[in-house]
This record gives C-alpha cells, sequence and structure tokens, in this order.
C-alpha cells in the first residue's frame, strides 16, 4: 500500500459538501461517512486538521445582497461554521477519534479557543482538531482561513474537498466547455481568476509555498486516495 504523501494536511470541507443530495443543513449520513474518511485518513499515520465552511447554514455575501450589511452577514457566516464543526466533531468522536473544536472567536461555554500552541499539542496526542469560526474576521473566507491555518499548525499541503474532481476553466456544472486543469500554480490561479478559492487564499498560500490539493468528496474514500497520490485531483503550487 502507498504510503502517504503527507504527515500533516489541513483538510478543508465545504459547508455545502455536508448537505449530501439536499440543499440546506446537514445530511447526517453524509456527515458520518465524512467522518469516517478522516478517520481512515488518520490511520495511515496523517495528522488532520480541519476548517469547515459554513455554506449550507449561512452566506454572508447572501444576505448581504437581501439587506443585511455585509460585515453582520459574514459574522452570521461565521457562527454557522462553529455549528458544522461541532457537528464534524460529534462525528468523528463517534467513528472512534477524539477531536477538539478551536474557534477563532472566545466563546468558552461552547468550545476552546483556538491557540496555535495548543493546537499543535492536540494533533501530537492524536485528536483531530476542528478550526471554526473562520479567521475571526469579516472579509475573509474559510478558505483563506484553510490555508493560514495549515501555515501555522506546519501542515505540508491543504486539501481542498469539494463537489468537482479539481480545477477547472469555468464552472463545469454550468460550462460544458470548462478545461480541468492537471496543475497550476497559485499565481496562474490568480491571474486566470478561477473561481475555486478566492485571490486572498491563494496569495497567502503564494507566500508560504502551500500546495493545495481540489479533490471531490463526493466518493467515499477520496481523502485517503489524495494522501496516497491517487484519484482525480488539481494540484496548485508554486
Ligand atoms: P490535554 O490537556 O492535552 O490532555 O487536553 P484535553 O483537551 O483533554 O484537556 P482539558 O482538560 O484542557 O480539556 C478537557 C475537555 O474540556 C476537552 O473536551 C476540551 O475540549 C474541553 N475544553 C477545554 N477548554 C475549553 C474551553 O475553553 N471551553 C470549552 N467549552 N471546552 C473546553
Amino acid at each position: 500500500m502507498a504510503k502517504p504523501i503527507y504527515q500533516r494536511v489541513l483538510v478543508k470541507v465545504s459547508g455545502e459538501a455536508l448537505m449530501g443530495s439536499g440543499d440546506f443543513g446537514i445530511h447526517q449520513e453524509t456527515l458520518d461517512r465524512i467522518a469516517r474518511d478522516l478517520v481512515a485518513t488518520q490511520a495511515l499515520g496523517v495528522e488532520l486538521g480541519i476548517v469547515v465552511g459554513g455554506g449550507n447554514v449561512f452566506r454572508g455575501i447572501t444576505v448581504s445582497q437581501q439587506g443585511i450589511p455585509r460585515v453582520t452577514g459574514d459574522m452570521m457566516g461565521i457562527l454557522a461554521t462553529v455549528m458544522n464543526a461541532l457537528a464534524l466533531e460529534s462525528a468523528i468522536e463517534k467513528a472512534g477519534v477524539a477531536a477538539r473544536t478551536m474557534s477563532a472567536l472566545a466563546m468558552p461555554e461552547i468550545c476552546e479557543t483556538y491557540e496555535r500552541r495548543r493546537a499543535q499539542r492536540h494533533l501530537a496526542k492524536g485528536r483531530m482538531i476542528l478550526l471554526a469560526a473562520g479567521t475571526g474576521n469579516p472579509f475573509f473566507t474559510t478558505d483563506t482561513t484553510a490555508v493560514l491555518r495549515a501555515a501555522e499548525i506546519g501542515a505540508q499541503a491543504v486539501l481542498k474537498a469539494t463537489d468537482v474532481d479539481g480545477v477547472y476553466s469555468a464552472d463545469p456544472k454550468t460550462d460544458k466547455d470548462a478545461e480541468r486543469y492537471e496543475r497550476l500554480t497559485h499565481q496562474e490561479a490568480i491571474t486566470r481568476q478561477l473561481k475555486v478559492m478566492d485571490a486572498t487564499a491563494f496569495a497567502l498560500a503564494r507566500e508560504n509555498r502551500m500546495p493545495i490539493i481540489v479533490f471531490s468528496i463526493q466518493a467515499k474514500g477520496a481523502i485517503e486516495a489524495v494522501l496516497r497520490g491517487e484519484g482525480r485531483s488539481t494540484v496548485v503550487s508554486c
């Protein structure tokens, strides 16, 4: 069996991935499957930090178009990521691995507050960490959070789990001529304005020479496959 190509990674799970075939909230079977995939990945000897999005519950940018101020909408989105992290934490623990949610914003009655060295300690003790509440600031996405936290905890890559199997020149769901890329540089992703991540996230990854691997989480075992260097994905690197 191929050895994992990284020993510590940051997995970014979009909020939408938790909806399964639904269009809102959390689909319990999908949540449990993703948790089992994460647990199986850790069993390969990989330490895992996880950033979850909040788009299955709330999108700041969408509500702000409907009249709520952007900053308020973003903060509501931030709270949605905490709910998702707590749900995934429970599912991971049900699947047999200790997990700790750490929030960028202090809410001590609910979960730990993010602190880099304590996060490192959890990883060293074999726990998974769920890094919630984004960066704690409006105007920053959870993709940017994923790259930031990856750099902070010394992860070797960001694994961006989405519902498509890589990065395309346009949205493959709406444009049948969209071209799929095998490899890209961070700079190419910025210059071509590829929508898979925001430019802030790509720029931070470029500055930190952090590879980003974009893959679909729809299939069981997808995270493990990426770590074995198998499966379909796009690698965004220097
Ligand atoms: P070690 O010290 O490495 O053994 O970590 P630990 O997390 O097992 O020990 P600790 O006694 O710090 O935490 C015990 C439990 O309390 C864990 O579930 C933590 O996630 C939780 N916990 C720790 N700090 C906080 C906090 O500020 N708020 C909340 N809600 N829970 C916390």
